[in-house]
């Protein structure tokens, strides 16, 4: 027993635990009531300007002076990502006169120095608790290097591909939305690190996908899609937010008084604390609401902004407004409260600094690259399997591997965390080599350079060796400054000279595979008529590669939905699986009717659509009452068959409809999924549970209302599920 115990202390003491295993969480209780009574007391020792330097967050690089942090001028940074940096800047804020550690923020956005899938991918292995685990490591791994905050998750719900954002969210739907918010905001706390559930509100509907542009959202769209993510992330316990670059219905975010202090401090009961956007509090004089950066530091921090991030506008001027009686000395201190509040909730004054020998031990554990691995396989999405042209058969003897995006040299999308040790990729040939029976010859080309796809290396190369192999394995997609922020693009097929590149593939007349690495839906309507088999992924991470060759070789069953739906074309955005229902629906023969003349009104792969090399039957979809009471519940189950030969995952989709209401409900409404897995030939019963009151809607005066009527449920593997029954809500 001792020796276990030895042994156990032992297994720790190399792996320099420290804060890295600390979950950070709100306190309650007594433990909350002390912390106020310390926020009080801290304060009422505050001058003026260390009160306002709480509120400044500046970022590494130039002009970044650590001698602010010294004089207490500065309470938060952000992007310090080398251990032995961020040391040196918190001993410079313990050299401060009231030594207040500082809040060290970064947008861990899909890893540290483990890279999971872009969080689009992980959002469309529709397992939550895949993707906390995903958060766990990315926050463990952030906060072993003394990191303490990240900017995510970054929740905003998007319909609109055409923005380069899209990657960062979680597709197109609430209820997924804010599963995946919770998820995500659980597993970065519990791995270290305070979240952010960013852009509140409404960042992901700027107007034809152009990034920075205004938001026009109805007060009922507002309520039941684009808030639930953050409400979801709230309740999961988020301790900080960030408000959105954009307008929201003529008012910047930046300084929407509405939001940020009556719906979200009043309404919702925030403690925490609520950061602008980079540079966002002076971007309102561009916005048209402030003559200077004055009027915008005063507009900001009055709406509810507490934090001023790499504006410098709160630290010029905010002192100044206080003095001059523009703004009141005790809306400084609420504001400089909350991010006291969250400092002592943090632990901060506690914590340990980092260790900058240890942290590198941190990095890139098997487990988190286990889980890593397990994200990308469960992420990728197969959309196409024609005549089961996947997995690779036994019959194939040489593949070609086609693409440049087959071998990344990084799968980093913002941190860059230097010196944290080894950023191990295989590439997916050599994946591919490994698992493939030792007589199947495996070549690669790269055809395209690996700028985006805009240019061609040795085309001629890549189209012999796709004409000398039995399969063809063409891996394109979007990459480098395609990719994200500032990344909105009108046309989206696959960048480049790809689609030419794809062209000529086919053309060789040998089955071609189109294994994707994109950061959103592309318009795949030409690949979908003529190649074999498509696998979506939203950039793997880490271990993508590995994932990719497990699904192409068989030894993983894909399992990944869409969560975002897939254009036909740039014409039908926004297309999405959860529209009204219109007095005109597509009737055959009918031209009044709500299409297109020269398109397809629906989507090419729908919201939850994806295959498995399995199949899987419904049956007996049932519910436990007919009649159910407007605050009561009830059970749908449904039976699944694995009608395939292998063992696979499904992920059962619920979805409602509620035909007559008081106001018109979309024609289909996620309310409930469940992954599972079901081996060959076995049937599973899955059972939901639905609460009546989450089957309401709101009205454009804000008010939620559940209405009474006949409920249609429809279970299935995506949103064009079949298996149909239905209850009826009634008053008492
Ligand atoms: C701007 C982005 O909108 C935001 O999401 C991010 O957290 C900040 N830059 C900081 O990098």
């Amino acid at each position: 027993m001792l020796l276990r115990l030895v042994a156990a202390l032992l297994l720790l003491i190399p792996t320099g635990i420290a804060w890295a295993q600390q979950p950070v969480a709100w306190k309650t209780g007594r433990e909350a009531r002390a912390i106020e009574r310390k926020v009080d007391a801290l304060i009422a020792r505050m001058t003026l300007e260390e009160k306002v330097g709480q509120l400044h967050l500046s970022g590494r690089g130039e002009g970044f002076d650590i001698n602010q942090v010294r004089s207490g001028d500065m309470g938060a940074v952000m992007n310090f990502v080398v251990p032995a940096e961020v040391l040196a800047v918190q001993k410079a804020a313990r050299e401060s006169r009231l030594k207040i550690p500082l809040i060290i923020g970064l947008d861990a956005v899909h890893g540290f120095s483990t890279y999971f899938p872009l969080p689009l991918g992980q959002a469309s292995s529709w397992n939550p608790e895949l993707i906390e685990q995903a958060a766990y490591w990315t926050g463990r791994e952030a906060s072993a290097a003394g990191i303490n905050w990240t900017f995510a998750p970054m929740v905003d719900i998007s319909r609109d591909p055409r923005w380069g954002r899209a990657l960062e969210g979680a597709g197109e739907d609430a209820y997924l939305g804010a599963v995946v918010a919770a998820a995500r905001t659980r597993g970065y706390q519990r791995g270290g690190v305070a979240t952010t559930p960013k852009h509140f509100v409404g960042y992901g509907a700027v107007e034809a996908g152009r990034d920075y542009n205004a938001t026009w959202i109805p007060t009922s769209q507002l309520f039941d899609l684009h808030l639930p993510p953050f409400k979801a992330a709230f309740e999961a316990g988020a301790m900080t937010a960030m408000a959105a670059f954009t307008a929201l219905n003529g008012m910047p975010t930046t300084a929407h008084r509405a939001m940020l202090t009556d719906l979200l401090r009043g309404r919702w009961g925030f403690r925490g604390f609520v950061t602008s956007d980079f540079g966002s509090i002076s971007e309102l004089r561009l916005h048209g609401i402030a003559r200077d950066d004055a009027e915008a530091a005063r507009k900001a921090l009055l709406a509810g902004i507490d934090m001023d991030m790499m504006g410098d506008v709160y630290h010029k001027h905010l002192a100044d407004e206080v003095r001059a009686g523009r703004v009141p000395m005790k809306a400084v201190n609420e504001a400089v409260r909350r991010v006291l509040r969250v400092k002592f909730h943090l632990g901060l004054f506690e914590r340990p600094d980092v260790d900058p020998a240890a942290a590198p031990r941190q990095m890139q554990m098997p487990a988190a690259r286990e889980v890593a691995l397990q994200a990308a396989r469960e992420g990728a999405i197969l959309l196409k399997n024609a005549d089961e042209t996947l997995p690779v058969r036994d019959t194939v003897k040489s593949v070609a591997v086609i693409g440049a995006m087959a071998v990344p040299e990084d799968e980093r999308v913002w941190t860059d965390p230097a010196g944290l040790g080894r950023r191990v990729i295989t590439p997916l040939p050599d994946a591919l080599r490994e698992r493939l029976p030792k007589e199947v010859s495996v070549t690669y080309q790269p055809a395209f350079t690996k700028n985006c796809g805009t240019e061609f290396a040795d085309k001629e190369a890549a189209i012999r060796a796709a004409a000398e192999s039995d399969l063809v394995l063409a891996m394109l997609g979007e990459d480098c400054e395609f990719i994200g922020e500032a990344a909105s693009r009108t046309k989206l097929g696959l960048p480049g000279v790809q689609q030419e590149l794809l062209e000529a593939l086919v053309k060789t007349g040998k089955p071609v595979v189109l294994v994707l690495a994109t950061a959103r839906p592309l318009i795949l309507t030409w690949a979908s008529e003529h190649v074999g088999a498509i696998l979506q992924t939203f950039h793997g991470g880490t271990e993508g590669r590995t994932a990719i060759a497990d699904i192409l070789t068989g030894r993983y069953n894909p399992s990944g939905r869409v969560p975002m739906s897939f254009p036909r074309s740039v014409g039908q955005i926004p297309v999405y699986y959860g529209q009204l229902p219109t007095g005109r629906p597509e009737k055959p023969g009918e031209r009044y009717a709500s299409i297109y003349m020269d398109e397809r009104a629906e989507p090419l792969y729908p919201f939850g659509y994806g295959l498995s090399y399995s199949h899987f039957a419904y049956a007996n979809p049932r519910v436990s009452a007919s009649s159910v009471r407007l605050g009561g519940s009830v059970e749908v189950a449904v039976d699944v068959t694995n009608t395939g030969a292998r063992d696979g995952q499904e992920v059962v989709q619920l979805y409602i409809r509620q035909p007559v209401a008081s106001l018109s409900r979309p024609v289909r409404e996620l309310k409930g999924f469940e992954k599972v897995m079901i081996a060959a030939g076995e049937t599973k019963t899955v059972r939901f549970k639905l609460e009546i009151s989450n089957l309401g809607a709101h009205d454009e005066q804000g008010r939620y209302v559940v209405d009474p009527g006949e409920v249609e449920i429809y279970l299935g593997g995506s949103s064009r599920a079949a298996a149909t029954t239905q209850f009826v809500v009634v008053r008492s």
